[in-house]
């Protein structure tokens, strides 16, 4: 099928299953084309739980579709691929959470989203990159445990002054960031501002000349006086920020900066999706309950 057919038919399926699209600001060029709204974490959470649709079509990985799932029950929330993982949020799980609990009595639990709902479930508030830094400040302790990123760990706890215990996880695509990549942009682009995402290491980091979510980045270029902007961060995102504002040049920290998972998700796929119903992501209730107090939470002060 071309992909104009393509697209013909998944308006069409849309419109009679009463169904959204939501993608991630890393998702393919077409699929973010093809979306209704796009967005980083946070964004597609609220998105998703304020949505009067009876589908969600959500193209990301799966942690997103299951915090999608689990603040719009009795929406059927569909991932078009169904090996689109995160694998940052496969490094933890439930039990080795509660085991590591166990180890740490009294501390409260700070779980990134990249986790899987199991994971949620045991953790007394979420955060996104977003709002890492205002969730750890509103929890009124000087130590706490925070799964599963030790990137966003050491930066959060750098920026707060607050003991964070870290489990030992990471993005493999903003982990594989160095400075020297970041020495290597500024020497190619001289004159270019350099963001970098909080997933990344502390050293590169340091060299940034801001630390942003890559919801952030998406605002931050709508009001940057920079010509040109090197990005630390999946590549993927560079797209919506070139289509936005077309005045500013982006070029990518690492042109290798790429999360496979992410782009797993294709047109043709999306089709399929609203065409079988599948794969619907679901969350059994009593840990949807448990994991949605923890998201709840984050809500309540972001
Ligand atoms: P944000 O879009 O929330 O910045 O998260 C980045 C990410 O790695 C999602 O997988
Ligand atoms: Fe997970 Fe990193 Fe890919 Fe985001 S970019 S989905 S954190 S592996």
């Amino acid at each position: 099928m071309e992909p104009a057919d393509i697209l013909e038919r998944i308006d069409e399926l849309k419109r009679r299953k009463n169904a959204v699209i939501l993608a991630h600001n890393y998702q393919i060029p077409e699929v973010q084309d093809a979306a209704d709204f796009v967005g980083d974490s946070l964004e597609l959470s609220r998105k998703a739980a304020g949505l009067d649709a009876g589908v969600i079509i959500f193209c990301g990985v799966h942690f997103m579709a299951e915090t999608a799932a689990i603040l719009a029950p009795g929406k059927s929330v569909l991932l078009p691929e169904v090996e689109a993982g995160c694998p940052m949020a496969d490094m933890i799980n439930g039990r080795e959470l509660r085991a590591w609990k166990a180890r740490h009595p009294g501390l409260k639990v700070v779980c990134y989203v990249n986790t899987s709902a199991e994971v949620k479930a045991e953790s007394d508030i979420c955060c996104t990159s977003s709002n890492a830094i205002a969730v750890v400040n509103s929890l009124g302790v000087e130590e706490a445990l925070f799964v599963p990123d030790k990137n966003l760990a050491a930066w959060v706890a750098r920026e707060t002054g607050k003991k964070l215990i870290a489990w030992d996880g990471y993005c493999y695509v903003h982990h594989r960031f160095t400075p020297r990549d970041i020495q290597d942009a500024r020497a190619l682009h001289p004159g270019a501002e350099v963001w970098v995402h909080p997933e990344c290491p502390l050293d590169v980091i340091d060299l940034a000349d801001k630390v942003l979510s890559t919801g952030k980045m998406i605002l931050e270029a709508r009001r940057t006086a920079c010509a040109e902007v090197v990005i630390g961060t999946e590549k993927g995102i560079i797209y919506r920020l070139a289509k936005e504002n077309p005045a500013v040049k982006f070029y990518p920290a690492r042109e290798t900066a790429v999360c496979a998972h992410m782009k797993m998700t294709t047109l043709p796929k999306v089709l399929r999706a609203l065409e079988t119903d599948t794969y619907r992501v679901e969350v059994p209730p009593d840990i949807a309950d448990r994991a949605r107090g923890a998201i709840q939470a984050m809500l309540r002060i972001s």
